[in-house]
């Protein structure tokens, strides 16, 4: 087997696909090996037409192949990923990306994508017309949905004499999101259990109707990946989540607050082993649920009359967590549990009024709940449901306030965990091997 670098080298596998831009993937290694990184390329089997397999063996100083059946002993097609501190893809053909979209394992490259943990950076070249035809557009959506991150293509002088977006970015820049990608990263999760909730919940009324929200579950997911990331084991009880659930992640899939409630805390209790680290519950949760649900359509009743609905309250699921790690740990010492106490979170969609502003309101409700973090966002006018982008005030019953700017929820995620890491009575050393 080929020896690695020492345990500290950051390792990075750089994919080259097929394109005129795979030149300048070579000058990209150089840049990653004179800065210390272990890289291993993974040419596709077109790259190859473009600069051959020598060069990338000289500069890289490991061996280069294109195909799962070569160096077998090794299995190649899991360890590299696997063992992978980033995976940066560079140039992105659209049939890379395509085949990346839809979890294709036709080469060691499509292979390596399937089995990494750790970020993916794709940095995508082609014509103009390749870049913004629908198809390229939605398999760069789905990416960027499972947490990809994907580079703008630069804009300017193309293969032959015309100019547009599709240029790759030059290697420095590329080499500049390698580095932010790495340092973004931290395996500080690694051995922690962590349950997260998403999307929302629907209320049945009868057979065909549902009460129910805008919750989307995209905060959700990103927490997902980012805890993955870094190393977690992740469970995620998701509400009617419709969008794709990032790989690595452990899914119970739920419709209702009880159904929530229920997925929540055995996750949480995990009865094959110790309790979860800690718990986010960035779900939408219906307050309320119909007292009756009625077995069959209800109908008009053509005389003008309205149907009346009366409501229940549902239990609220944070509180219930925070009342059990109470009961079981009365004075908040890991001596009087399993283990420490799970670190619980909670969100908030607030909007300003007469009583109070959006913070007043975020801070009395983490006083309520109890909890020892409260991500806070403002929903006024339209904000935040449904959008790839947020912001958002992180609380913390320590009077600690984190203001995570307007960006990815990728970002918030980060932002999030690094609050819940600070919080936590965890010792030093995880509990490994869950
Ligand atoms: N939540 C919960 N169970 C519920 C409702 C909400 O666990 N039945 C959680 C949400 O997942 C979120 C937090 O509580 O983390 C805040 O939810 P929110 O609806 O804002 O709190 P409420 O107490 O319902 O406050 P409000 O009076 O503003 O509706």
């Amino acid at each position: 087997m080929e020896p690695d670098g020492p345990a500290s080298t950051p390792r990075v596998v750089l994919g080259v696909s097929g394109g005129i831009a795979a030149y300048k993937a070579a000058l990209l290694l150089r840049l990653l090996t004179e800065s210390g990184h272990d890289v291993r390329v993974v040419p596709t089997e077109s790259a190859l037409e473009f600069v051959g397999a020598p060069t990338w063996e000289a500069l890289s100083g490991h061996r280069v192949s294109t195909d799962v059946f070569e160096n077998v002993h090794e299995v190649p097609h899991v360890r590299l990923g696997q063992q992978a501190d980033l995976v940066v893809v560079a140039p992105a053909t659209a049939n890379t990306l395509a085949r990346a979209a839809h979890g294709l394992a036709d080469d060691l490259l499509t292979n390596t994508l399937l089995t990494a943990r750790c970020p993916v950076l794709m940095a995508p070249a082609m014509h103009t017309e390749m870049w913004t035809h629908p198809s390229t557009q939605h398999n760069i959506r789905v990416l960027k949905d499972r947490g990809t991150l994907v580079l703008e293509p630069a804009d300017g002088r193309l293969t032959g004499s015309d100019t547009g977006p599709g240029r790759l970015p030059e290697p420095e820049a590329i080499f500049a999101a390698c580095q932010h990608a790495l340092a973004a990263r931290p395996r500080d999760l690694a051995g922690r259990h962590v349950v997260v909730s998403a999307g929302g919940t629907r209320e049945p009324l009868d057979p065909v109707r549902f009460l129910g929200n805008r919750s989307s579950g995209r905060q959700g997911l990103a927490l997902a990946e980012a805890a993955v990331s870094r190393g977690a084991r992740v469970t995620l009880v998701a509400a009617n989540v419709e969008l794709p659930v990032p790989a690595g992640v452990e899914v119970v899939p739920v419709g209702t607050t009880e159904q929530l409630r229920q997925a929540v805390h055995s996750a949480v209790e995990d009865s094959s082993g110790p309790p979860a680290d800690a718990v986010v519950m960035a779900a939408a949760p219906a307050d309320f649920r119909p007292a009756d649900l009625a077995d069959s359509k209800i109908k008009k009743t053509h005389d003008g009359a309205a149907p009346t609905i009366s409501l229940v309250e549902n239990p609220d699921i944070l509180l219930e967590l925070v009342q059990r790690r109470r009961t079981k740990n009365p004075d908040h010492s890991p001596a009087h549990s399993p283990g420490p106490p799970p670190v619980i979170v909670g969100f908030a969609a607030e909007t300003g009024d007469e009583r109070g502003s959006v913070l007043e309101h975020a801070t009395a409700k983490l006083e309520r709940k109890g909890c020892d973090l409260l991500v806070v966002n403002d929903v006024s006018g339209d904000r935040v449901f449904g959008q790839q982008e947020t912001e958002a005030v992180i609380l913390s019953a320590d009077g600690e306030v984190a203001r995570v700017g307007h960006g990815p929820k990728q970002d918030l995620a980060h932002a999030v965990w690094d609050a819940v890491v600070r919080r936590a009575e965890w010792p030093h050393e995880p509990a490994v091997d869950r």
